[in-house]
């Protein structure tokens, strides 16, 4: 698989309103073109379980073989992407979120904040990252050996 299609979505309240300007989407964006990967679709939701599950759906009806999201997967009252990742996929992939926590924590005590994971939803994988965009770029960083086959199976 030598292009996967990939759909970005930065979950977050204040960039979706505008208040402040979204950096982890385009450096998603950035990390996926380097990576070979073709960036289909780009969409910035607030953090609402259902407008991050109907992003994620609409994603996947555009052809979408991985998408990413960046922000709540931590501990704040208003995070719940883990939540609505789960409420709609088939089948949870625990290491993913092992793996990042476990690489992250050598980087900031924080990483263990992160509720990060990766699932099959429809025939995507979503792979939830921090919203920080270092963050998410490193995470992303550290499963990359597993996506092009994980996104085979989900197909
Ligand atoms: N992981 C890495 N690699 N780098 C980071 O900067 N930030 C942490 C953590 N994981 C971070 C990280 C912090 S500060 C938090 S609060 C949690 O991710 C959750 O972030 P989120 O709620 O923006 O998704």
């Amino acid at each position: 698989m030598s292009s996967i299609p990939v759909g970005i979505i930065t979950v977050s309240d204040r960039a979706s309103q505008g208040v402040y300007e979204d950096l982890g989407g385009p450096a998603l964006r950035q990390a996926s073109e380097g990576y070979g990967w073709q960036v289909v679709g780009e969409v910035i939701v607030p953090d609402d379980l259902e407008r991050i599950q109907s992003a994620i759906r609409s994603l996947n009806t555009q052809g979408c073989g991985l998408i990413l999201t960046t922000g709540g997967t931590g501990v704040d009252v208003r995070d719940v992407t883990p939540e609505a990742i789960r409420g709609i996929m088939r089948v949870e992939i625990p290491g993913f979120g092992e793996l990042m926590r476990m690489r992250s924590i050598d980087i900031t005590p924080n990483a263990i904040l992160s509720r990060s994971l990766a699932a099959i939803v429809d025939r995507a994988l979503v792979i939830a990252l921090p919203g920080k965009p270092q963050g998410a770029v490193e995470c992303l960083s550290f499963v990359i050996g597993a996506i092009p086959h994980a996104v085979k199976l989900a197909q």
